[in-house]
């Protein structure tokens, strides 16, 4: 099975979280799906590419995604910080390649507004 290694996956430089998925699930899905602890990428639609808070950038393994999409495309245009290597974690279909990802700062602060109960201890 593919690895993902989110770089800050805990929301911290240096923290990082490493999963494993199946292909075909979406990069969210397969940080909420993992063991906890969970990679901190915030979800606010539910994945369904109607907000921006999935906002990844893909440092390794790009070519092995789904290719973008234009409705994901259109909805990247809400988001900060667009990079080449943006994608939305709910629409990046993991293929068979391992994959180096760093969640973006609005994607940290979108999964800390959906569990505020972690502010506290970061
Ligand atoms: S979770 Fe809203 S667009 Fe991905």
């Amino acid at each position: 099975m593919p690895k993902i290694t989110f770089v800050n996956g805990s929301g911290v430089p240096g923290g990082e979280i490493v999963i494993e998925c199946e292909p075909g699930t979406s990069i969210l899905h397969a940080a909420e799906d993992a063991d906890p602890p969970n990679p901190r990428v915030g979800m606010a639609c539910g994945g369904n590419c109607a907000c921006s808070t999935c906002h990844i950038w893909i440092h390794e393994g790009e070519d092995s995604l789904t290719e973008m999409e234009e409705a994901e495309d259109d909805r990247l245009d809400m988001a900060f910080d667009v990079r080449p290597e943006s994608r939305l974690g709910c629409q990046a279909i993991v293929g068979d390649q391992d994959l180096v990802v760093e969640i973006t700062p609005e994607g940290l602060k979108a999964w800390l507004d959906e569990h505020p109960d972690h502010r506290k201890t970061g």
